[in-house]
């Protein structure tokens, strides 16, 4: 299905990039600007943004990595304490 038709972009080009990027690198942060450059692309319009993003999401490997997750939560922890 495509998903981004400003560039011929489909559903499986976005799950290969994804279990790709995993693959490469299993702590990356995986976005939509990495997704798009994987693929060798730019977004023009947005108008797929939403479709793109939930296609990301379908894919188990778009996880945030273990070691990753929570940062936001200890910083602000962190804060607290330091007064
Ligand atoms: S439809 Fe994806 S950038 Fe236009």
């Amino acid at each position: 299905m495509i998903v981004c038709s400003c560039n011929a972009i489909t559903d499986r080009d976005i799950h290969a990039a994804i279990d790709w990027m995993r693959a490469s690198d299993p702590q990356t942060i995986i976005t939509p600007g990495k997704v798009y450059h994987a693929l060798g692309k730019k977004p023009d319009c947005g108008g797929c943004m939403a479709l793109f993003l939930s296609t990301m999401r379908q894919n188990a490997n778009l996880e945030v990595p273990a070691e990753l997750r929570g940062l936001k939560e200890l910083r602000k922890n962190t804060r607290r304490q330091r007064g």
